[in-house]
């Protein structure tokens, strides 16, 4: 019975069994915090939690990111003790994402798959120090690329699809080589799940899971980690390839291209403004259900606590617990760490 089915009948046949309706009274669940505790339909656990972290080259190196105020790139050294403590504090998973100088950029990309390169040198030692902890790396160009898009470019602007497949194949098993326990395209070209899957197999890696970002939506909310990684687009934007903001059935049709093709655990990015989205992704697979509370989601928070407009604690533990209530089980945000050290 759908639940709008249950509320007519709860008000409309009053009989016996069905007391009247002034004597429905539904402050009687919520009149004491024992009470409300009983009745609670979703709960926001450390579990759910995954930290997206920033590394960066040299050694004692920890630079908060203007624009995402308590978020740091760190050096590895100092990245390795914030992920022990992390680690201690019940976090299960980190999203690696590398800030990569400007002489190693280049028009291809081809920093990302050198299996000397900061990402893989950093998982390598995470796992050396931190085994048990799930490394996600992401997959994508933009990091990467003098330019600054997710994929490779023609003399015209254009975003090849095919050939940035090829590039991101490669990036993802060098990644799996390095120890990466799941890697995550967060580049939007198309085939790319089902051709990174196809690779990680023929190379051995059958355990490497994968976080696809399935509907990523070309989002506004996206500023501050540009500027956290320095990878802002130099021309044009990203609206060929992510997802233009008005559509919802096209995020149903992107989950189930990333599902045929091997995704583990398909995502819905940014969070709160595709609440929605969630949802009915949610209803559409069995798989776990990944969404991502962005940098723009942080950075608000952030801005309207500093100005003191806002109580910043329940504020974050309302959105998180709304992304949950929506459907998703993961949520990849900057406020991991605030809120394992607050359900402590
Ligand atoms: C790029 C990538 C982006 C984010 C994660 N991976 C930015 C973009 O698509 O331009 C954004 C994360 C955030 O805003 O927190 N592949």
């Amino acid at each position: 019975m759908s639940s709008a089915n249950n509320v007519e009948s709860a008000v409309s046949t009053p009989n016996d069994r069905n007391p009247s309706l002034t004597t429905i009274r539904p402050r009687r669940l919520r009149r004491t915090p024992a009470l409300r505790r009983m009745v609670r339909e979703n709960h926001l656990t450390v579990d759910d939690l995954i930290y997206p972290m920033f590394v960066m080259e040299g050694e004692g190196q920890k630079v908060e990111i203007a624009s995402m105020p308590g978020c740091y790139r760190f050096s590895l050294d100092l990245l390795l003790t914030e992920i022990a403590e992390c680690w201690n504090l019940g976090i299960c998973a980190i999203a690696l994402f590398p800030v990569i100088s400007e002489t190693k950029k280049d028009d291809t990309g081809t920093e990302s798959y050198n299996p000397e390169g900061l990402v893989q040198q950093t998982v390598k030692a995470i796992k050396q120090n931190i085994p048990e902890i799930v490394v996600i790396t992401d997959v994508a160009l933009d990091p990467f690329t003098s330019h600054g898009h997710d994929g490779l470019v023609d003399e015209n602007g254009k975003i090849l699809n095919d050939p940035t497949v090829e590039v991101l194949v490669k990036m993802a098993v060098s990644q799996a080589a390095a120890g990466a326990d799941m890697v995550a395209p967060s580049d939007m070209m198309d085939g790319r799940i089902g051709a990174i899957r196809k690779a990680l197999d023929a190379a051995g890696y059958i355990d490497t899971a994968i976080l696809a970002y399935s509907a990523k939506y070309a989002s506004a909310y996206y500023g501050p980690f540009r500027d956290a990684l320095d990878s802002a687009p130099k021309f044009g934007d990203k609206k060929t390839y992510q997802m233009d903001a008005a559509n919802a059935r096209e995020a149903l049709k992107e989950v189930a291209l990333d599902i045929a093709e091997g995704a583990d655990i398909v995502m819905v990015k940014p969070a709160l403004a595709y609440l929605d989205i969630i949802c009915q992704v949610r209803e559409a697979t069995n798989l776990p259900v990944a969404a991502y509370n962005v940098s723009g989601e942080y950075a608000m928070i952030k801005a309207a606590a500093q100005l003191g407009w806002i109580d910043e604690k329940r504020i974050i533990l309302e959105t998180l617990t709304s992304i949950k209530r929506a459907g998703a089980d993961l949520i990849l945000t900057y406020f991991a760490k605030e809120v394992a050290l607050m359900l402590k």
